[in-house]
């Protein structure tokens, strides 16, 4: 959801990122930059940082050195204008769907009215209107995801970071949520990071590409994708795809 007018743009960006726990480096100089309203895929193996990288970018986690900073402000901890969707998910498994979803805004005091409309529209956006009244445990796994990026959309943040959001889910699934999710960010452009080992999730959802290197993480390239609007499950079959998809791989087996 944009931010509105005079609100910060959402332009995110890690500079000379360094981490280390005790003697493990995990972040050797990280480097990158996520534009406005648009996807930055982080593509890396598994164990690299991915989720030390994220944490660090939602202020969750100080970095050793080097600095995050948001429309040109250093990131110095936690706040709901980074809202961030973690690995294993984020709902409250004791509250309702519509409890977990206004929660954000509840807690920021927003009023009353303004919540209730906030979670319809995300109940109506993420297909789960007849969910409201049940609790986590009750939805399906892809459903849990939808409402966990919800509830994040709830506090309507310039900037969405997601770790491995659906690497749980079968692949059927998975790509039933890419597609929901490109419809989402379409009508709420907000500026995205999307970690991810899964290199079709990182073309297919992702305006720019980042490799990260086994660990300690470095940034082994950068580039656009250039597939744009034409994305979704039809692309999968487009050449051009299949050839980026097979040159990714390579290039992070060989990180
Ligand atoms: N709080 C911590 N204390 C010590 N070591 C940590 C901590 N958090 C992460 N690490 C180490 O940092 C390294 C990278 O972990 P991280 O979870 O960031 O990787 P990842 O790329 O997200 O992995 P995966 O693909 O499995 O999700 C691992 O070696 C891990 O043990
Ligand atoms: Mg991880």
């Amino acid at each position: 959801m944009s931010s509105g007018p005079g609100g910060p743009a959402g332009v995110l960006s890690a500079h000379d990122l360094r981490k280390s726990f005790g003697d493990i480096a995990v972040l050797d100089g990280v480097d990158l930059e996520a534009q406005a309203g648009q996807v930055l895929a982080v593509l890396g193996p598994s164990g690299c940082g991915k989720s030390t990288l994220l944490r660090v970018l939602a202020g969750l986690e100080r970095p050793t050195s080097g600095e995050v900073l948001l429309d040109g402000a250093t990131v110095s901890g936690p706040s709901p204008s980074r809202g961030m969707v973690a690995q294993s998910g984020g709902l409250f498994p004791w509250l309702t769907l519509r409890d977990n979803l206004a929660f954000g805004p509840r807690a920021r005091s927003r009023p009353a009215a303004e919540v209730r409309t906030v979670v319809s529209e995300l109940l109506a956006a993420t297909g789960l209107d007849g969910f409201a009244d049940v609790l986590p445990r009750q939805l399906s796994g892809g459903m849990r995801q939808r409402a966990a990026i919800a509830q994040v959309l709830a506090n309507r943040p310039p900037v969405l970071l997601l770790d491995e959001p659906f690497g749980a889910l079968d692949a059927q699934t998975r790509l039933r949520m890419h597609e929901w999710l490109l419809a989402l960010l379409a009508e709420r452009p907000t500026t995205t990071v999307l970690v991810t080992h899964d290199v079709e999730e990182a073309l297919l959802l992702g305006d720019r590409l980042c490799l990260l290197s086994n660990r300690p993480a470095r940034v082994t390239a950068e580039q656009p994708v250039p597939f744009g609007s034409a994305r979704g499950r039809s692309v999968l079959h487009d050449p051009a795809f299949v050839r980026m998809k097979a040159d990714v791989l390579e290039r992070v087996l060989a990180a």
